[in-house]
């Protein structure tokens, strides 16, 4: 194993580690609940975004195992969207990592208030941080707003009202604010809120963590159309069948391997304005546009 997925997995192993540890500690007083929160936390999943967050964490030159609250919060509100993304009122899919999605197992009703536990018990953890100082409370604020009405949920909102409209009613502009909003945001938000802990470098790692989520969900569009099911652990194909405004939508498959290739550079370019060793980092964004999954 290469140097690079040695130390990926040393942070996908702690990553399942805390995950495991915060369930313990949930306390959810219906077992429906508690099944439906472990059945969609601990599915698996890339835990990219706690990676990104102990990477940079790492980078900065602060001790990755500190500060897990963070960690497990963003994987929480990412757990969070996934469920509430698959169900019939939003993109109406069956399978999510690998398994039948959670309103498949527990109904629609136990999957709406899984999620809604997730957000608010990773509020809670945020929220418990802050009494540290002002570098908490920043990086608290750094992943609420990435969540909610200027981030994430903004950005589900507009994938779901541009949904089967042609391209000549909506273009480029409408991609950009969606991919920026939907993902982009919970991508950066990680690699910010270990730049606001570390106090460096915040404003690079903001460029840098947005352009890294356009990156990751042209992949991601890209991948709906060329990728493998079991890989991926998901049904893909749906995006074309649901008129979604995807970039191989405006742009053809042909134009989006390009813009995935040119996102990559400017990635790579990105991290070197950070004066730090980003070789982690690096590899991470190639193996990114690599992924087929
Ligand atoms: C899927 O996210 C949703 C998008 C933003 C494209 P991931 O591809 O990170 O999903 P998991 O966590 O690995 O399942
Ligand atoms: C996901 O976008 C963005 C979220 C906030 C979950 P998609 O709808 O394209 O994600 P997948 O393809 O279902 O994972
Ligand atoms: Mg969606
Ligand atoms: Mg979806
Ligand atoms: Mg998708």
């Amino acid at each position: 194993m290469s140097k690079y997925l040695l130390k990926y997995e040393e942070y996908r192993t702690y990553t399942e580690e805390i995950l495991q540890k915060a369930l313990s500690e949930m306390h959810c007083h219906t077992e429906v609940l508690q099944k439906s929160i472990d059945y969609s936390l601990m599915a698996g999943g890339k835990r990219i975004r706690p990676v990104l967050f102990l990477a940079m964490m790492e980078t900065l030159g602060l001790d990755y195992r500190s500060e897990r609250a963070f960690a497990v919060a963003v994987e929480c509100i990412h757990t969070y969207s996934l469920i509430h993304d698959d169900l019939p009122s939003m993109d109406n899919d069956d399978f999510r990592r690998g398994k039948p999605s959670n309103h498949k197992v527990f109904g629609e009703a136990n999957a709406i208030l899984a999620g809604d536990g997730l957000l608010s018990y990773a509020f809670e953890l945020l929220i418990g941080e802050c009494y540290k100082g002002v570098r908490y409370v920043n990086a608290a604020k750094t992943l609420a707003s990435a969540a909610g009405l200027q981030g994430m949920v903004a950005g589900q909102s507009a994938d779901l009202l541009h949904s089967g409209k042609s391209v000549s009613e909506v273009g480029e502009a409408e991609l950009q604010m969606i991919h920026f909003h939907k993902t982009a945001n919970l991508i950066a938000a990680p690699l910010i809120m270990a730049a606001n802990l570390a106090e460096k470098y915040e404003e690079e790692t903001r460029e840098f963590g947005m352009s890294l989520g356009f990156l990751f969900q042209v992949t991601d569009d890209i991948l709906d159309e060329t990728g493998d099911e079991r890989e991926m652990g998901k049904t893909l194909g749906k995006d074309k069948a649901e008129g979604k405004l995807t970039c191989v939508k405006v742009y053809g498959l042909e134009k989006s391997k390009r813009l995935r290739d040119e996102l990559t550079q400017k990635c790579l370019a990105l991290l070197d304005k950070i004066d730090a060793n980003t070789s982690f980092l690096k590899e991470l964004v190639i193996s990114l546009r690599n992924r087929n999954k």
